[in-house]
């Protein structure tokens, strides 16, 4: 049986937001898989902001795609055909597929394609069931230490990592600020449960954040970084925990370096904490945090969206809908 696989590979470095000219969506006939391979029919592409990092020629914590190498990208697909004992024809199985139709891997030697038991709908595995979820869990749990009555303050709150975060900070009794962009997104976040949000389109958060923040802040989980991470510095408590998650607003762009912060002496006056975390130091022992969100999300307890684009020639546009805010949750795109 002879498969086409269709496959975006990098051509030239984007600047900025990507452009299809940034890569080439070629059509190649699949050769037989050997022995211990897998091949996978990939079902749903998930677009994480890291990615736009990925292609920047700099070291990062995973090497940069390479020109004409296949864009890197998370994702869940459908063994459809296995020469692997530890995989069978049907497995649902999540890892690094890569933005194409169909995916052949070694995966007993890829510690990150795993075989996922079918509990919820992909989509929602994918978002918070998958590795934004996880970042949002043990984040703040594991490094926020979030105690009842503390005030966490999110940004990027309405996203698929910071709508995680706002959830389990209310679980955990905190009063909860989020910060996001446009009305939307900030009614939403109100529905979800967070007791105050500032609309940063549409709002100075310099202005509002001691508005609103009268008992000043515990926990500032950050997904943005820049001008927003500095005037928060400003108004963190003593023993303050500075949770670097992302810096979305740099735009993960190789050519800019991000603004600020210029304040970070406010770390010395609060006694407080700042520290960056990856992810994929918990996903090894992510058990404890999927049990918590699949009850959570089955008592009613976690809201959560999805954003579904479709089809593979969509992938270079549905990156940028991160940098844009256009993605309403978690961004994904069925092929
Ligand atoms: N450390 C880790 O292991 C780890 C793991 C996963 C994710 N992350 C980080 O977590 C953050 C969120 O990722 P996600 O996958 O959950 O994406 P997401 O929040 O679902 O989507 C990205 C959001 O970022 C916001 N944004 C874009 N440009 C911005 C800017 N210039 N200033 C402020 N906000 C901006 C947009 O929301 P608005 O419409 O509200 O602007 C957009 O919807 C990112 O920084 C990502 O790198 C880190």
């Amino acid at each position: 049986m002879e498969i086409e696989n269709r496959k975006w590979i990098l051509k030239e470095r984007p600047q900025g937001l990507v452009k299809d000219s940034d890569f080439e969506l070629i059509a190649e006939t699949l050769p037989a898989i050997n022995e211990g391979e897998i091949l996978i029919e990939n079902l749903y592409l998930s677009f994480d902001p890291t990615q736009r990092g990925w292609l920047n020629d700099v070291p990062g914590y995973l090497p940069p795609v390479q020109i004409g190498e296949v864009v890197r990208s998370g994702g869940m697909g459908r063994v459809i055909e296995s020469k692997n004992a530890a995989y069978n024809v049907g497995d649902l199985v999540f890892g690094f597929v890569g933005w194409q139709s169909h995916c052949i891997t070694k995966a007993e030697d890829d510690d990150r394609f795993r075989v996922i038991p079918e509990l919820l709908p992909i989509p929602t595995m994918l978002n918070v069931m998958g590795t934004t979820g996880i970042t949002a869990y043990y984040g703040l749990l594991e490094l926020g230490k979030p105690q009842p009555g503390e005030t966490v303050l999110v940004s990027g709150a309405a996203g698929a990592t910071g709508s995680v975060v706002v959830q389990i900070a209310k679980l955990k009794g905190c009063h909860v600020i989020a910060i996001a962009g446009g009305k939307e997104k900030c009614d939403w976040l109100k529905e979800a449960g967070a007791d105050d949000v500032i609309d940063y389109k549409n709002s100075n958060v310099h202005e509002e954040l001691p508005k609103i923040a009268k008992n000043g802040i515990d926990i500032y989980f950050d997904n943005v970084g820049g001008d927003i991470l500095e005037t928060v510095l400003s108004h963190i408590n003593i023993n303050a925990r500075v949770l670097l998650c992302g810096g979305i607003s740099s735009g993960y762009d190789a050519s800019t370096l991000p603004d600020g912060p210029r304040n970070l002496f406010s770390l010395i006056i609060k006694r407080a904490t700042m520290q960056g975390f990856l992810v994929l130091d918990y996903l090894p022992r992510s058990q404890k945090a999927l049990e918590d969100i699949a009850s959570w999300i089955l008592e009613g307890k976690l809201q959560h969206r999805e954003d579904i684009q479709e089809g593979i020639e969509n992938c270079p546009q549905t990156l940028n809908r991160l940098f844009t805010g256009d993605n309403k949750g978690k961004q994904l795109l069925k092929i």
